[in-house]
C-alpha cells in the first residue's frame, strides 16, 4: 500500500511555541489553540465553553498573528488586536506561531485545583502530626514521671504499652530531646532529633486497571511525585466481576490477589521514596480509594459476597489499619485510611470523587461522571445525592480492541477525518495502536460522515456515501466481522500491521459507552430530571481528561448538554484520596458523603437492560459538531511536548 496523506507525518505539522517558558509542540494543522496549549501542559480557562463570550482565554500571538475572527473583532479592542491579542478558543493553528500566555488565563494543573480546594475548605490537618520536644534534665527537687515530663511538652496523648516501654531508654539515650509522632491523640513513636519537618504520606487511587500513587509532604502540603502502574490483578481478570468470581471459586486466590496488589504498591513506594531520597520510615500515613472490590482485595477481605444478592460489602464506614499488618514497606506504625463504601458496587472511589468535586456543598443540579474500567456516576439535586457505578469494561484502556493499547508512545490519541485521515500519535512516533480517545474519535468521525451506521455497522463498499473520497474508500477492507477501517497502513506504522478499527471493536465501544450512558439515564430518572436540567456535568478520571467531549456526545456516551456545561475536574478519585490524606476534616466529610448517598445498584434495576440496549445505539442524525474544548489535566506522559531548552 502507498502512504496516505496523514498529518501524523511530522513534516505536515506546525510548530507552536509558548512563551515565556519556551515549551513548544508540533501540532496538527486545524487544531484549536486551546487544545495545542493543553498538549503543551497549559490549561487555559474556558468558562463560556469556548463560544467566544467570556474573553477569559485571551492570549497574545507574538509571532505568526492569525487573522482575527468576527468574534474577536467584537470582543477585543483594535489596540488589543494590533498587539496580537486573540481568543485561544477562536484560533485554529495552521502555521508556525509563538504565543504568550497570560497567567490569569491559566487554569493550571490539578495540583492547583487541589490546593485551591484546600484553601477553600480548611487547613492542612493530617491525622498524623509531629511535635519536637527539648526537655531540661530531670530535677530531683521536682520528681515527675517520664510520661508526665513528655506530656508537659507534647500535650496529653494516649500511650500504648509498647511505646511506654520505650520511653525511659529513649529519653535518657537522647538527652530528653526528640520528636513525638502522634496520630488521632495516640503516641505512635518517638524519633531521635528534630524530624518535625519530615512527615510524608502517600495517596493511592486503586483502579481496576491501573493504580496511581502520589507522594505528599504532609508538613508543607506539597505534592512531591506521582507514579502509576498497571494493576497486576489484571492477570486474574480484567474486570471486577471476574476477580470476585475467582475468589469465590478459589479461596486461595484471595491471598494471591492481595499479594499482587501489595507487591505493586511496595514497588511504587520504593520508586517514589528512592527518587525523592526520602526514607520509607518517614511515611506515616497512606490513603487508598478504589471500588469496593479493589478496596476489599487490598485489605485481604473476602469479596465473594459481592457475587450474590444483596452484594454486601464487608464494611461501609472508612477503615484505618496499621500498614505493617498488610505488608506495606513503610514506617511500621504508619496508618492506612481506606475510604468508606456506599455499596458493593458503589465504592470508595465514588466517595473520593464526590469529596473532590465538593458535590455535597453545591445547591445546583450537577452530574459527576468518573470514567474508568468502572464508571462512577452521581447526581446532586437539592438535598438528594444519588450514586451508582457501571462496568464500562477495559475498552478505553485498549483491552479487547484489536489494535487497542494504553495511552503511551505510539498510541494514536486523536483522529480527524475529512478528505483523508489525520492522526496525532503520542510521542510523535509511528503508530502502533489506538488508545481510548482515538477509539471514540474514530467512531464519532465515521458516524459524522455516514461511514458507520447508528447500529454500529461499518457500511459496505456499496453503501458508502457517493461523495466518499478515494483516499477514504481505500481504507475500508474486509467483510462482516473482518470489516475494518484502516487508520494507518502497514508501511506507516511502527509494527508489521495496519492499525485499524475493526467491526468487533465498534461493538466493544458500544458496550462501554452504552453502559455509561444507561447508568447516567437511570440516575437522572431516579432523581426525577432530564439531561436538559443539569446545570453542570463534571467529567473526572484520568481518561476523562483526554476525551474530546464533542465526540463523546456524538457517540452518545455523554448527554447532549451544551459544551460550556461540561467541566473537567481531573482525576477526582486520586484528588479525594489526597484530600483525605491531608485533612482529618476531609475524612469526616467522606463519612458524611457515605451516609448521605443513596445507592443505585444497576444490576438490580428493572430498567437497566432496556436502557443499556437503547444506549448501545449511536445517536442518529447530524448532531451539532461544536468546537471542542480540551480537557487535558496536563500534557500526556511522553506526548509530543518538547521541553523548553535550559535557561
Ligand atoms: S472566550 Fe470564553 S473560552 Fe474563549
Amino acid at each position: 500500500m502507498t502512504a496516505p496523506h496523514t498529518i501524523s507525518n511530522p513534516e505536515k505539522r506546525v510548530r507552536v511555541t509558548f512563551v515565556p517558558s519556551g515549551r513548544f509542540v508540533q501540532e496538527m494543522p486545524g487544531t484549536s489553540l486551546l487544545e495545542t496549549a493543553a498538549r503543551a501542559g497549559f490549561i487555559i480557562e474556558t468558562p463560556c465553553g469556548g463560544n467566544g463570550s467570556c474573553d477569559k482565554c485571551k492570549v497574545r500571538v507574538v509571532k505568526g498573528k492569525p487573522e482575527a475572527t468576527e468574534i474577536e473583532h467584537d470582543r477585543l479592542t483594535a489596540a488589543e488586536l494590533n498587539e496580537g491579542s486573540r481568543l485561544a478558543c477562536q484560533v485554529s493553528v495552521d502555521h508556525e506561531m509563538e504565543v504568550e500566555l497570560y497567567p490569569e488565563s491559566l487554569l493550571s494543573d490539578h495540583h492547583k485545583i487541589l490546593m485551591d480546594g484546600m484553601e477553600a475548605r480548611g487547613k492542612l490537618d493530617p491525622v498524623v502530626s509531629k511535635v519536637y520536644f527539648d526537655l531540661p534534665p530531670s530535677d530531683r527537687r521536682l520528681p515527675k514521671s517520664d510520661l508526665e515530663r513528655l506530656m508537659s511538652a507534647i500535650g496529653d496523648v494516649r500511650v500504648g504499652l509498647s511505646q511506654l516501654r520505650r520511653i525511659p531508654s529513649f529519653m535518657r539515650k537522647n538527652n530528653w530531646r526528640g520528636t513525638a509522632v502522634i496520630a488521632d491523640g495516640s503516641l505512635l513513636r518517638l524519633e531521635p532529633g528534630d524530624t518535625s519537618g519530615e512527615l510524608f504520606g502517600i495517596a493511592f487511587d486503586i483502579g481496576t486497571t491501573s493504580i496511581v500513587g502520589t507522594l505528599m509532604d504532609l508538613a508543607t502540603n506539597n505534592e512531591l511525585l506521582a507514579v502509576s502502574e498497571l494493576n497486576p490483578q489484571i492477570t486474574f481478570g480484567d474486570d471486577v466481576v471476574s476477580r470476585i468470581l475467582r475468589v469465590r471459586d478459589d479461596p486461595e486466590a484471595l491471598v494471591e490477589l492481595q499479594e499482587a496488589i501489595i507487591g505493586t504498591l511496595n514497588g511504587m513506594i520504593a520508586r517514589m521514596t528512592e527518587r525523592m531520597r526520602i526514607s520509607p520510615n518517614r511515611i506515616y500515613e497512606v490513603s487508598a480509594a478504589g471500588n469496593t472490590t479493589m478496596q476489599q482485595l487490598l485489605c485481604g477481605l473476602d469479596c465473594s459476597a459481592l457475587a450474590q444478592v444483596p452484594f454486601a460489602p464487608v464494611f461501609s464506614r472508612g477503615q484505618r489499619f496499621q500498614t505493617d499488618k498488610l505488608g506495606l514497606h513503610l514506617n511500621p506504625d504508619a496508618l492506612l485510611y481506606v475510604f468508606p463504601q456506599i455499596s458493593g458496587f458503589v465504592g470508595g472511589d465514588t466517595v473520593a470523587a464526590l469529596l473532590a468535586s465538593r458535590m455535597i456543598h453545591r445547591r445546583d443540579t450537577c452530574l459527576l461522571i468518573d470514567i474508568g474500567t468502572n464508571a462512577e456516576i452521581a447526581v446532586r439535586r437539592g438535598d438528594a445525592l444519588f450514586a451508582t457505578s457501571t462496568a464500562a469494561g477495559p475498552a478505553f484502556e485498549g483491552a479487547r480492541i484489536t489494535n487497542g493499547m494504553r495511552g503511551r508512545i505510539g498510541a494514536i490519541e486523536k483522529v480527524v477525518i475529512d478528505r483523508d485521515v489525520h492522526l496525532n500519535v503520542i510521542g510523535d512516533a509511528r503508530p502502533i495502536g489506538l488508545c481510548g480517545t482515538a477509539l471514540i474519535d474514530t467512531a464519532a468521525e465515521l458516524l459524522r460522515h455516514g461511514y458507520l451506521d447508528p447500529l454500529g455497522r461499518l457500511v459496505s463498499d456499496d453503501d458508502l456515501p457517493a461523495d466518499t473520497p478515494p483516499s477514504i474508500r481505500r481504507r475500508f477492507i474486509g467483510e462482516k466481522s473482518e470489516r475494518r477501517f484502516i487508520l494507518a497502513f502497514e508501511d506507516e506504522t511502527g509494527s508489521d500491521n495496519d492499525v485499524a478499527l475493526w467491526q468487533p471493536d465498534v461493538q466493544e465501544l458500544q458496550l462501554a459507552s452504552g453502559a455509561i450512558r444507561a447508568g447516567i439515564n437511570i440516575v437522572l430518572r431516579k432523581i426525577g430530571i432530564t439531561a436538559d436540567e443539569l446545570d453542570e456535568v463534571l467529567l473526572a478520571g484520568a481518561f476523562g481528561n483526554f476525551i474530546r467531549r464533542a465526540n463523546a456526545r456524538r457517540i452518545g456516551m455523554l448527554p447532549q448538554v451544551p459544551g460550556d456545561r461540561i467541566k473537567f475536574i481531573g482525576n477526582s478519585t486520586l484528588l479525594g484520596a489526597k484530600l483525605a490524606l491531608l485533612s482529618q476534616d476531609k475524612q469526616e466529610e467522606a463519612e458524611t458523603i457515605q451516609r448521605m448517598a443513596q445507592r443505585i445498584d444497576l444490576s438490580g434495576d428493572a430498567d437497566f437492560q432496556r436502557e443499556f440496549a437503547d444506549a448501545m445505539v449511536f445517536p442518529d442524525g447530524d448532531l451539532d459538531r461544536c468546537r471542542d474544548i480540551p480537557t487535558f489535566a496536563g500534557a500526556r506522559e511522553n506526548a509530543i511536548v518538547v521541553p523548553a531548552p535550559p535557561e
